[in-house]
Formats: structure tokens, sequence, C-alpha cells
């Protein structure tokens, strides 16, 4: 067995003790309800543009990126483009390393890679700095509701075109919406990627938390997972992510296409 093997036998041994470690699992609990009320989430950039994420949850994603290697990254929820850009960096760095072994340039304009984001309302200012940054040749944007017929009609249209899809959920974060976002896009994922759900981390919040939203406890992206899963034996969630990161906002929100 090589070095490497063995090192993620014990990470693997690590992240398992850690998910049934009951003192941790309250220190997490803490620091995600002192955190949340300081909107830890909005103080992070990626390449320059705001994301709205939890840094554990960003390095998950990266690692998804790597393992499942898509060739097209499929987003609901833009807001400032940060997970947009971020996807869309990990896409060139992978056609770099596929260049640099076939011992050829990279060429971006022959790229078809891509990252299509959808946003109900994105924002002039948003709009143009996404397009101004250097990874926006691999961005694709719709505008318009997530679950809107002609929405999903446009990005199965694109995804049409691709075969290894990643899908990330993160737009209304109310029930019904999530799970006609994940009717609509989880069954783009491709067999062994994923469809990434947002937000799930509302359940397990004070009510309180939520005075101005449209969701909370009982109504959130965790309820419609479940529910999603109730019919769809094709996804199952990835605990070994939810006890590796423990700190992250999609806890039973990395589902994993199976089959
Ligand atoms: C949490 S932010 C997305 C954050 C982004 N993924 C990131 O990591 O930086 C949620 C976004 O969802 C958008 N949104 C809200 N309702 C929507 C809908 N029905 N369809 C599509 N997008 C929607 C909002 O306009 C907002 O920009």
């Amino acid at each position: 067995m090589s070095n490497y093997e063995n090192f993620k036998i014990e990470c693997n041994l690590n992240v398992t003790n850690q998910g049934r470690d009951n003192s941790l699992l309250a220190a997490r609990d803490r620091f995600f309800i002192e955190s949340f009320s300081h909107k830890y989430s909005y103080n992070f950039e990626f390449l320059g543009r705001p994301i709205i994420q939890y840094p554990q949850d960003m390095v998950a994603i990266q690692e998804l990126i790597w393992n499942v290697n898509p060739d097209l990254i499929i987003e609901t929820g833009i807001a400032h483009g940060g997970s947009l850009i971020m996807s869309a960096s990990m896409l060139a760095l992978r056609d770099l390393c596929e260049a640099a072994a076939a011992g050829t340039m990279l060429d971006p304009r022959k790229s078809t890679r891509l990252v299509l984001g959808v946003d109900i309302d994105i924002r002039k200012h948003n709009r143009e700095a996404i397009e101004a940054h250097p990874m926006s040749s691999r961005i694709q944007m719709i505008q318009g509701s997530s679950i809107d017929p002609e929405v999903i009609h446009q990005v199965q249209a694109v995804a049409k075109r691709y075969k290894r899809i990643l899908v990330c959920l993160d737009s209304n974060h109310t029930h019904d919406h999530v799970l006609a976002e994940l009717e609509a896009y989880a069954p783009l994922a491709s067999a062994g990627s994923y469809c990434v759900v947002f937000d799930t981390i509302v359940e397990e919040m004070p009510k309180t938390m939520f005075p101005d939203r449209q969701w909370g406890p009982g109504n959130n992206p965790k309820t419609a997972v479940k529910k999603y899963l109730q019919t769809h034996p094709e996804f199952q969630i990835d605990n070994d992510i939810n006890n590796k990161l423990l700190l992250s906002v999609a806890p039973d929100g990395y589902l994993k296409r199976v089959s």
C-alpha cells in the first residue's frame, strides 16, 4: 500500500471518529449559531469576487470538482458571482492540467468546460464584474427564476451537450422551491457526480434567526432533500463529507448520484 493510501485510511478513521464526537459537534453547533448572527458567510472572496459560503464548503466543492472532473457545472444562485468564479477557475485548472499532461499549450478559447449560473436577479454591477473577470469565458448566465419552465428548458438544452455534470443549488431556500429545483436539476447530475444543496443548515438553527426570510426550521432545503430522497434512491447523502467538514452550511446536502 502506498504512503498516500495509508494516509487516507488514517484520515477516514479520524473523520468517522470526529463525526461521533458529541463534544466537538456541540462546539460546531455553537460556532454556527454565533457566526451566523455575524453574517460570517459574507466575509470571503474568490479571485476578487464575494462568495457567500463557509470556507469548508469551498474546499469541499474544490475536492468534488477535482474528483468528478465535470465538464459542466450548473449553479442556481449567483449573487456577486464568487461561486461561479470559483467553479470556473477550477475548470480552468483542469484544462491546464490536461494540456500539461498532453504536452500542449492551454488555449482557453478551445475549452468546452462551462459553468452555467441561474439567478432571478443578476444585478447590473455584478453582471459587469463577472463578465469583466478573467474567468468569464467559462461562464454563462441565465436571468430568471430557477423553477421557471422556460429557464429549466434552457438549462436542459445546454446540459445535453455535456457528459459529466455537477449541480449546486443555492437560490431561494424554501422547501417548495428547493424541491422543485431538485426535480428539475438533480436528474442532470451524472452518475458518480453530485447535486449539492446549500443551506440545509437552516433546519438546525433557532427559528428566531430568520425573522425576515420565507424559510426557517421546518421549511428549508433540508426538508426538501428529505422529501426528494424518499422517491429518488439514485441519490445518497455523502456522510463522509458531513463528518469531514463538520462546519458546513450543507449538512446532508452533498447528494451523490450512485446510479
Ligand atoms: C445565497 S445567494 C447565492 C450565493 C452564491 N452561490 C455564492 O456562493 O456566492 C442566493 C441568490 O439566489 C437568488 N435567487 C433567489 N430566488 C431565486 C430564484 N427563484 N431563482 C433563481 N435565483 C434566485 C438571489 O437573487 C441570490 O442572488
